[in-house]
C-alpha cells in the first residue's frame, strides 16, 4: 500500500521527544513539522511565542495525537537556557533528542565598524550555542541516553571572506563543540550529529535571490534532507548531500585562488 513519506509511523519513534532551538521561524519551523509528522514529541523554543504557538497549533490540527509544549527562550540569556530546558524535561519526563539550532546570520567585514553586528552573531551562534549543548549534556548524561544534534554550515568548511567571516567562525566552533563530544561519547549511548546545510530558503536568507544563489533549495526539501540525516544519527553530514557533500572536499582542499572564485 503506499504511503506518504510524511504519514504518521505505524510504530513510535526512537527519540520520542525532540527539543528544537529556533523553532519559531526557518529550518526549525520546518524541521517541528516534518519531525511531527513523524510521530515524534516536540519541544519547541524561540523569543517569538506567537510564532511558536501558531506553528503547534498547525502541527496538533494535522497530527491531533502529538504533544507539543512550546517555551520563550532567548538563548543569549545563559540562565534561561538551562531553566527552559529543564522546564522542558520535567513538562516530558525524558528529552530524548536536542537540535542546537538557532541563529543568527549578521555580520560585517572586520575592521569596517561591524564589532556590534560580528559580536552579537558571536553570541548567539558560538556562546549561546555553548551553553545549549551544556544544559543538553547535563541532561543526557542524567539519562544516560540522549541525541545532541549541532546544526552548523557549510561556512564552516573553511574562512569565509567578508560579512561571512565572524559567521563561519562561529559555524566552525560549534562544529568542533559536537565533534569534541562526539570523540569523548565513542560507543556510549549518547550520539552526538553535526549538520552542515548549504543554502536553503528561510527568513536568514529571504533577502537573497534564490536564482542568483548556487545550489538553493526550498525550505521543505533542505529540511527533508536534515530531517533524514538526524533521524539516521549520522555522526555528520552535508545537506542536502548534492551539491554539498562532494563541494565540502573542494571548498576543504582547494587552492586558495580557486576557493576565492567560488565564495
Ligand atoms: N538557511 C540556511 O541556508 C542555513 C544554512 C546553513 C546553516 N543555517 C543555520 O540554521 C539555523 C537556522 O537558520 P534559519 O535559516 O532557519 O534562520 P531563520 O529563518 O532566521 O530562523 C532563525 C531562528 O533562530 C531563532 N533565534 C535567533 N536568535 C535567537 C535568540 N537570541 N534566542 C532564541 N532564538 C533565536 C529565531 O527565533 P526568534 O527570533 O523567534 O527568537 C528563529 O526561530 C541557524 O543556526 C543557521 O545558522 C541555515
Amino acid at each position: 500500500m503506499f504511503r506518504h513519506p510524511y504519514a504518521d509511523p505505524v510504530t513510535s519513534p526512537k527519540r520520542k521527544t525532540i527539543l528544537i532551538t529556533g523553532a519559531s521561524a526557518g529550518l526549525g519551523a520546518e524541521m517541528a513539522r516534518q519531525f511531527a509528522a513523524l510521530g515524534h514529541d516536540l519541544a519547541l523554543c524561540a523569543r517569538r511565542t506567537d510564532q511558536l504557538d501558531t506553528i503547534r497549533a498547525g502541527i496538533l490540527a494535522a497530527h491531533p495525537d502529538r504533544r507539543v509544549e512550546v517555551r520563550a527562550l532567548d538563548v543569549a540569556d545563559d540562565d534561561q537556557v538551562f531553566e527552559v530546558f529543564r522546564a522542558f524535561q520535567q513538562d516530558f519526563g525524558t528529552v530524548d533528542r536536542v537540535i542546537v539550532n538557532a541563529g543568527i546570520g549578521k555580520g560585517a567585514p572586520l575592521g569596517t565598524g561591524g564589532y556590534d553586528a560580528n559580536r552579537e552573531t558571536a553570541m548567539t551562534n558560538f556562546v549561546a550555542a555553548l551553553a545549549q549543548c551544556e544544559a543538553a549534556m547535563e541532561i543526557f548524561r542524567a539519562q544516560d541516553s540522549g541525541h545532541l544534534v549541532v546544526i552548523s554550515s557549510m561556512a564552516a568548511m573553511r574562512g569565509m571572506p567578508k560579512a561571512m567571516t565572524t559567521y563561519g567562525a562561529t559555524k566552525a566552533g560549534v562544529a568542533h563543540l559536537a565533534e569534541g563530544l562526539r570523540n569523548e561519547l565513542h560507543g556510549k549511548p549518547i550520539k552526538v550529529s553535526v549538520i552542515y546545510p548549504g543554502y536553503i530558503a528561510s527568513e536568514m536568507n529571504s533577502g537573497v535571490d534564490p536564482a542568483k544563489v548556487r545550489g538553493m533549495v526550498s525550505t521543505e526539501k533542505g529540511v527533508r534532507a536534515m530531517v533524514d540525516a538526524i533521524e539516521k544519527e549520522k555522526g555528520s553530514a552535508c545537506v542536502p548531500p548534492l551539491p554539498w557533500a562532494p563541494m565540502s572536499v573542494v571548498m576543504r582542499y582547494a587552492p586558495l585562488p580557486v576557493f576565492k572564485r567560488l565564495s
